[in-house]
């Protein structure tokens, strides 16, 4: 691991002046510091619309080229602000949301309600009306229940709500146990394997008047949809996991997925519209690591559904997916001030140095919730000091408040340097807590020689206002 100033995991407005101090699209990060404070997550605004208009070129470009459809939505989990929504609408994404806050922030930014997708696996009531309100695009249902519940409610406000099925495929990729979410013991949709646990078969027997004995819960839910006049079937929803690194994993999944609708048409006759394919593509959190190019995936994903569906024997669906890190992560720098150095003594006789910074697990939990690497640098100045092994610590009270496990800093990293963490734009802000009362940093966007607040620094005045004595 070394100094890799320009270029991954660094978005692409990351460079270093003849002096070694780093800058964000033409803003010396020394200027973010002192205009903004630390710890700051800064967002480059070029780099995210770069990637948005890359994942749709790529995907709008393949998929043309086998005569199918494609739709981007923007995971909003990954990350998502006003500025952010409208940016990635404006590079031509749809958006998808996971609740109904980021439902809000999408319409308040003027996202049109056509160009929303709403998920969840249980979503409120006031959620699903939200979203029939708002005439979202689609509803993802997520379980049996969940389909008559989006269906009553529909009913009782007069509309037809577009809904997808979301199916788990048995396909498990992805980084983390946690993160990878079509595999079968795990909350997520309804699986294609044909043994449905006993709940949802009482479920199942409960919402459609046919015998769908021996019928595979995704089955089920297909043809629960299909018996309710107040919804149209849109299509079927597969996602298989974050951060993947190797395609095959899509590919498998689509295929179980053609063939899931070629079932449906050749039981009912409907051969439904849509197939999302989900988020997960993987990107560099570390120098060295290659992130999933969309160009390579866009082709070979769509090479792989058009043989796919060409063996199934049916036309080609419209296609959806939702990249959420991609877009966004690679965008995002954490800005930090370091605070103390200590060398510590470890079994093998080696010294490791921890460097403290004035965040931590409070603004990026991923390393410890799955144990994410991250690479960091000092980023204000050039240092000649032969590196040490260090650990990037965060302030908090837990000892697995752990920022970078393990990286090279120069032997002079001293108080009041500036360290900045690669690749935190996605699921850093969007996970962030207030563990000790710690108010979380501001989100600073970056264009062209400038820099504005997106999201501003909560403040000690703001946990307080919380709390009602
Ligand atoms: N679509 C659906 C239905 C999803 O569940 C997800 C992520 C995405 C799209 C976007 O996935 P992406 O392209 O961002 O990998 N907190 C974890 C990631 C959890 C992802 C959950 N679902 C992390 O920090 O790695």
């Amino acid at each position: 691991m070394t100094t890799t100033i320009p270029g991954e995991p660094w978005s692409t407005g990351v460079a270093r002046d003849g002096a070694g101090v780093a800058s964000v699209a033409g803003v010396p990060v020394a200027d973010l510091a002192a205009q903004h404070g630390t710890p700051a997550y800064v967002l480059d605004e070029g780099d995210l619309r770069g990637r948005a208009s890359a994942y749709r070129r790529a995907f709008e470009t393949a998929f043309a080229e086998i005569g199918a459809g494609v739709d981007v939505y923007y995971a909003g989990k990954a990350f998502l602000s006003l500025a952010v929504a409208r940016w990635v609408h404006d590079e031509g994404l749809r958006v998808d949301t996971a609740s109904g806050g980021e439902l809000a922030i999408a319409l308040r930014a003027g996202v049109p309600g056509a160009h929303i997708g709403l998920h969840g696996n249980n979503k409120s009531d006031d959620e699903i009306v939200t979203a029939l309100d708002a005439g979202v695009g689609r509803i993802i249902v997520d379980s049996l229940v969940e389909i008559e519940r989006v269906a009553d409610l529909a009913g009782a406000r007069g509309v037809v709500a577009p809904v997808m099925v979301r199916v788990t495929t048995g396909v498990h990729a992805g980084g983390h146990e946690y993160i990878s979410t079509a595999h079968e013991d795990q909350k997520f949709g309804l699986s294609i394997a044909p043994t449905p646990a006993a709940s949802e078969q009482v479920v199942a027997a409960a919402a459609t008047s046919s015998d769908a004995g021996g019928d595979s819960p995704a089955m089920r839910g297909l043809l629960a949809v299909l018996a309710r006049p107040e919804l149209h079937l849109l299509g079927i929803h597969s996602h298989i996991g974050s951060q993947i690194l190797d395609p095959s994993g899509f590919e498998v999944a689509a295929r179980a997925v053609l063939e899931l609708r070629a079932a449906l048409a050749e039981r009912t006759g409907v051969l439904v519209d849509e197939v999302d394919l989900g988020g997960g593509y993987g990107i560099a959190y570390l120098p060295g690591e290659v992130a999933l190019d969309p160009d390579r995936i866009a082709k070979d994903v769509a090479a792989s559904v058009a043989a796919s569906a060409a063996d199934v024997g049916t036309p080609l669906p419209r296609f959806s997916i939702e990249p959420g890190r991609a877009i966004v992560g690679p965008a995002g720098l954490t800005l930090y001030t370091v605070g103390t150095v200590k060398p510590v003594r470890i079994d093998d006789g080696r010294t490791r140095t921890y460097v403290s910074v004035d965040g931590g697990m409070s603004d990026n939990i991923r390393p410890a919730l799955y144990g994410a690497a991250y690479h960091a640098e000092i980023v204000g100045r050039l240092s000649d000091a032969e590196p040490v092994l260090a650990r990037v610590v965060g302030k908090h009270c837990e000892s697995g408040d752990i920022v970078v496990h393990e990286v090279q800093l120069p032997g002079d990293v001293r108080a009041g340097d500036l360290l900045a963490v690669a690749a935190t734009g996605a699921y850093g802000r969007s996970m962030a807590s207030n563990y000790n009362q710690v108010p979380r940093p501001p989100v600073v966007a970056v264009r062209d020689g400038g820099s504005r607040v997106l999201i501003r620094r909560e403040t000690i005045a703001d946990l307080l206002a919380l709390d009602e004595g």
